[in-house]
């Protein structure tokens, strides 16, 4: 993962985050992780293969695998902090569904993982505000290169709906985004990421609303 041009290290998180060992803990993944773990229970397949993009620091890769053991999930970061946390997590975990970390950077022309587009569904939660827009191009891209036919692209963040902020509190986040980094900002569904549905084969199925204004929104590969 490339550093920011004017070389000043790459901003991954916007949480201060405990660490113990190589373990990362990420207090909003704390906050979020059995609502987010809810609604993929529901709404993905509950068995198959999973790969989670920006997995951060593992926590929900872990308790989402506990959850399902019908799911091999494949987490990973192009972070190699945020890897090696994932790392750790897995460890401790012991788990034989949670494989990882990958590396992938969904930017990436070739995720390495294309080979038999064998993915039942892709997951990213918190990823595509917290980076330039070509991190959502590139997700939609990779994605519909790894999944089956009918698999599904899951994500998992704050939106906006046709031009409009649902909530003042993120339109407020979008702001402090844009401020830290212009690349940044909270993605609409119907300008910003309908036409990379379209344009790589995806129909938008559930939008679920979840706490603190956020959605789960799925896109299923045709
Ligand atoms: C705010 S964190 C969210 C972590 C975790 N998904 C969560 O919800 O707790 C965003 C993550 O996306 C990753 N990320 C940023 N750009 C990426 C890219 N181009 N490809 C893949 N992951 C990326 C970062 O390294 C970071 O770990």
């Amino acid at each position: 993962m490339a550093d920011k041009p004017d070389g000043a290290p790459r901003k991954i998180a916007l949480e201060a985050r405990t660490v113990a060992g190589e373990k990362l803990y990420s207090p909003s993944a704390a906050r979020n992780r059995d609502a987010i773990r809810d609604v993929v229970l529901e709404v993905m397949p509950r068995e198959g293969q999973i790969l989670e993009i920006g997995g951060g620091t593992g926590e929900h890769g872990v308790h989402i695998a506990t959850a399902a053991p019908g799911l091999v999930w494949h987490s990973g970061d192009p972070d190699p902090a945020s890897r090696a946390s994932i790392a750790a997590w897995i460890k401790d975990a012991g788990l034989a569904n949670l494989k990882g970390p990958h590396a992938i950077d969904v930017t990436a022309e070739d995720w390495g993982v294309e080979a038999g587009a064998q993915f039942d569904g892709v997951v990213s939660f918190n990823m595509i505000h917290i980076a330039p827009f070509a991190a959502a191009t590139g997700l939609f891209a990779g994605a519909g290169r790894v999944l089956k036919r009918g698999g599904v692209l899951f994500l998992y963040g704050p939106f906006s709906r046709a031009g409009v902020h649902t909530a003042p509190s993120n339109e407020a986040f979008d702001a402090s985004l844009k401020s830290r980094d212009p690349r940044w900002g909270v993605r609409d569904l119907e300008h910003d990421l309908a036409p990379l549905a379209q344009k790589n084969a995806f129909v938008r199925e559930a939008i679920v609303e979840m706490p603190a204004n956020n959605l789960c929104v799925t896109f299923r590969k045709q």
